[in-house]
């Protein structure tokens, strides 16, 4: 007979009821489909003129309270086409963050430039701005924080230390839609800013991202590189000459996915409210388990929770196991209760094998893990509390709560985790 509370993982029952409805991100909707079947009907499909685009171009600027906004095809590259309006060069240095993923630094390598990484700040998982400085060159010309998981980096230390060296900064927003610090929205701040809008964003088209900038300069040229480096003016009366005056690429995005995205802009606030309340009731609740430590938010911004990131203390339990093994033992049981739990990147950047590969000959720039240990150190010490199929904008409190339930059981009943055989993902 299974003793009462035994973990699932042992087979006992889930704590998570079979008949909870979770419903899966992104949310589709009756408006959404008729925004999507309209563009059909109307039969403008393509074009960087076109009404969807434009129109997407137009609310989010208005959204986010910017002059300029540019829809790309992904966040990616928007961030190249801020990278590339910011005028970085091959050899040039650029400073970022150990923890955040590939679409971050891939656009600085396609400018033939250096992606410089520091440590995180271990109380909000973003770059330590205290490291910055030590890491300037003269090679250096921009920092691109990233606002991970929703939660903006320290924007005024950012931005103090950029004027007084002199560097461009461009917002990774990819994961922080409506996020603000000190009351302004995240990517509105450096000389650039980007967002995407995967399906896995808390607004999203399938694919897409956006650019945003106040600098008609930047705006310019990264709507020129946008369409093959052609001369793209805003006039109504524009005649496509297909000349181009400098390198380019085709990161147009497409009528379906900007009328979607639309669609969905209308209920942004709405899936962040939700975000935050469902968030504000799991860092209460889980805060109150020995060895848990839910994430933290400075008073002076807002975080919009596109993961939710849950970390443990092994010296609080008392872990003589190493604690990836644990997190990983953790991350087994939670998904056998039936919670939806991932780890989301299980190694930092700089470790990964590009960077170990990489031809650093024409640079003093050397990429290695142990100079990152705040980083390593979290991501073996944390998991992803709802996941990017069951997104936490969108399930119900009762869910959260029989997750905190299923948190519970597992860590009163700590033994029986720890003595599951080790698992290797
Ligand atoms: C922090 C961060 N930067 C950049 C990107 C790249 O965006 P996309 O996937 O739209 O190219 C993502 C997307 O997952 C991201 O999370």
């Amino acid at each position: 007979m299974p003793k009462k509370g035994r973990l699932a993982i042992h087979g006992g029952s889930r704590a998570v009821p079979d008949n909870l409805k979770l419903m899966k991100w992104p949310d589709i909707r009756e408006e959404d489909k008729i925004a999507v079947t309209s563009v059909l009907e109307r039969g403008i499909i393509h074009g960087a003129h076109s009404p969807e685009i434009t129109g997407l171009e137009r609310d989010w600027s208005e959204y986010v309270g910017c002059k300029y906004a540019l829809a790309f095809n992904s966040g990616t590259a928007a961030i190249h086409g801020g990278l590339f309006a910011l005028g970085l060069e091959p050899g040039d240095e650029v400073i970022t963050t150990a923890y955040s993923f590939s679409g971050t630094y891939q656009p600085i390598l396609y400018q033939g430039a250096f992606p410089v990484f520091i440590d995180i700040d271990p109380s909000t998982f973003n770059l330590n701005t205290n490291q910055i400085e030590s890491k300037i060159t003269e090679q250096t010309r921009a920092i691109i924080p990233v606002h991970i998981h929703g939660l903006p980096a320290d924007m005024d230390e950012i931005m103090s230390i950029a004027d007084k060296h002199n560097l461009m900064v461009l917002e990774d927003a990819c994961q922080a839609h409506g996020a603000r610090y000190k009351e302004k929205h995240v990517g509105t701040i450096g000389q650039v800013g980007a967002f995407s809008l995967n399906a896995t964003k808390n607004l999203s088209g399938g694919e897409g991202g956006l650019l945003v900038t106040d600098n008609e300069k930047i705006y310019h040229k990264a709507k020129s590189m946008r369409q093959y480096g052609e001369i793209v003016t805003d006039a109504p009366e524009y005649i496509r000459s297909y000349a181009c005056d400098t390198v380019g690429y085709n990161y147009r995005t497409h009528e379906m996915p900007a009328a979607f995205v639309r669609s969905q802009l209308k209920r942004l606030d709405e899936y962040t409210e939700i975000a935050q309340r469902n968030a504000a009731y799991l860092n209460q609740e889980l805060g109150k388990i020995k060895g848990l430590l839910p994430p933290n938010i400075p008073p002076d911004r807002t975080h919009v929770y596109n993961k939710y990131r849950l970390r443990f203390d092994p010296d609080k339990l008392n872990l003589e196991l190493p604690p990836d093994n644990f997190r990983d033992k953790l991350l087994l049981s939670l998904r056998a209760e039936g919670v939806q739990a991932s780890l989301w990147h299980t190694e930092i950047m700089p470790a990964f094998p590009i960077f170990q590969t990489k031809d650093l000959s024409k640079s003093n720039l050397r990429y290695r893990k142990k100079d990152y240990p705040e980083a390593v150190y979290m991501l073996e010490t944390s998991l992803i509390v709802n996941t990017e199929l069951h997104h936490i904008c969108i399930q119900n409190l009762e869910t959260q709560e029989v997750y905190v339930e299923a948190f519970r059981k597992i860590f009163d009943n700590l033994d029986e985790l720890i003595n599951f055989p080790e698992i290797h993902f």
